[in-house]
C-alpha cells in the first residue's frame, strides 16, 4: 500500500467543497491533508475561513490547518454567490460555530513556506475555488511553482460553456488573472470542468442515500445538497444539482471513474462577452502545448457510490 499522497485543499466552502473536504478527510488511507487555505469566492473570506473549519470539525478533525488566505481576486473586485450558497455560504444544515483556531499567518506564506519544505514533487494541491491563493504565491516564490506534485482543480467548461456568464464558470470567472497566472505556470493540471460536474447531479435517490447513513455528517451532506437543489435544477432543467467540488476528491481516490483529454487550455483575460472563459482545443486545432488534462466525463453512478461509502466511514 503506498504511503497517502499528501494534499493541500484551498477552498471558498461553499456546500460542494464541503462535501469534498468531508470526502478527503475521510480517507486518510490515501489522502494526508496537510493544510486547508480558504480563499474568497462563493462568500466573502470571513465566512469562507470559518465554514473550512466548521467542516473540519464535522469531519471530527479539529486538528486540521485552516489558513486564511486572499480576501479579494489580484485586480477585480470580488464576486460571491450567495444566490447559489445562501448567506453563510453553508445554509441548509445547522451545523455549530467553530471552536478550533483559525491558523495564524497568511494562506499564501502557507503554501510557499510548505512547498519549500515539502520534498519535491510530494504535494498535491486540491483548487475548489478561485485561483488567487495560488497565484499570489506563485509570483511572490517562483521557485515553489517545480515543486508541485499537481494541481487537481475544478473549474472552466468546454461544450457546457459557462454557469456565471455564457462562457465563463464561476472559478475561473471571478478571478481570470490568476487563473492564467496558473495555466501558465506549467505545473502539471488536472481540470475538472462542467462538463463533468453538470454529470454529477444529486438527485433525490443520491440524496436519500446520504441521509440514510443516520449519522450527523449524513444529515448535514443531506442538508447542504438539498439546500443546492433549490437552484441548478430550476436553472438548467436538471434533476438535481451538480456537486462539483467533490469531483476533485474523487479523481484523487478514483481517476478511472473520469475520462477526458491532454490538451491545450488557456484564459481569457480580455473579451469584451468572454473574459473568464477556459478556451479549451478539445480537437486539437491551435497548435499550442498541452498543458492540462481536461476531463470530459464520468461515472456519475461510481461517484456517488464511492463519496456515500466515504462519507460512511465519518
Ligand atoms: O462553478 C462551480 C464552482 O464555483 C464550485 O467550486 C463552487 O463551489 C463555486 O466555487
Ligand atoms: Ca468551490
Amino acid at each position: 500500500m503506498p504511503p497517502p499522497r499528501k494534499v493541500i485543499i484551498d477552498t471558498d466552502p461553499g456546500q460542494d467543497d464541503a462535501v469534498a473536504i468531508l470526502m478527503a478527510l475521510a480517507s486518510p488511507d490515501a489522502l494526508e491533508v496537510i493544510g486547508i487555505t480558504a480563499v474568497a469566492g462563493n462568500v466573502p473570506l470571513a465566512l469562507t475561513q470559518k465554514n473550512a473549519r466548521i467542516v473540519c470539525e464535522l469531519a471530527g478533525r479539529p486538528d486540521v490547518k485552516v489558513f486564511a488566505g486572499c480576501d479579494a481576486p489580484l485586480s477585480r473586485k470580488l464576486m460571491t454567490a450567495e444566490h447559489v450558497h445562501g448567506r453563510t455560504g453553508l445554509d441548509g444544515p445547522a451545523l455549530p460555530d467553530p471552536v478550533m483556531p483559525l491558523q495564524d499567518g497568511h494562506a499564501v506564506d502557507f503554501l510557499i513556506d510548505t512547498l519549500r519544505r515539502e520534498p519535491a514533487g510530494s504535494v498535491t494541491l486540491c483548487a475548489l475555488g478561485p485561483l488567487t491563493n495560488l497565484a499570489t504565491a506563485f509570483r511572490a516564490a517562483p521557485d515553489i511553482v517545480g515543486r508541485l506534485r499537481e494541481i487537481v482543480l475544478m473549474g472552466g467548461a468546454c461544450f457546457e460553456v459557462g454557469n456565471v456568464t455564457p462562457a465563463a464558470e464561476f472559478n475561473i470567472h471571478v478571478d481570470p488573472e490568476a487563473a492564467e497566472i496558473v495555466f501558465k505556470s506549467g505545473v502539471d493540471l488536472v481540470v475538472m470542468p462542467l462538463d463533468v460536474t453538470h454529470k454529477a447531479l444529486v438527485t433525490r435517490p443520491r440524496n436519500a442515500a446520504f441521509r440514510a447513513l443516520s449519522s450527523t455528517v449524513g444529515r448535514a451532506v443531506a442538508d447542504m445538497t438539498g439546500f443546492l437543489d433549490r437552484f441548478d435544477p430550476e436553472k438548467y432543467g436538471s434533476e438535481g444539482a451538480p456537486l462539483h467540488d467533490p469531483c476533485v476528491t474523487a479523481w484523487l481516490l478514483a481517476p478511472d471513474l473520469f475520462t477526458g483529454r491532454r490538451i491545450n487550455v488557456e484564459i481569457e483575460t480580455k473579451g469584451a462577452f468572454t473574459t473568464g472563459m477556459t478556451v479549451a482545443d478539445w480537437w486539437g486545432v491551435s497548435g499550442r502545448r498541452a498543458n492540462a488534462l481536461f476531463l470530459g466525463d464520468v461515472d456519475a453512478g461510481g461517484l456517488f457510490a464511492l463519496l456515500t461509502e466515504r462519507l460512511a466511514r465519518l
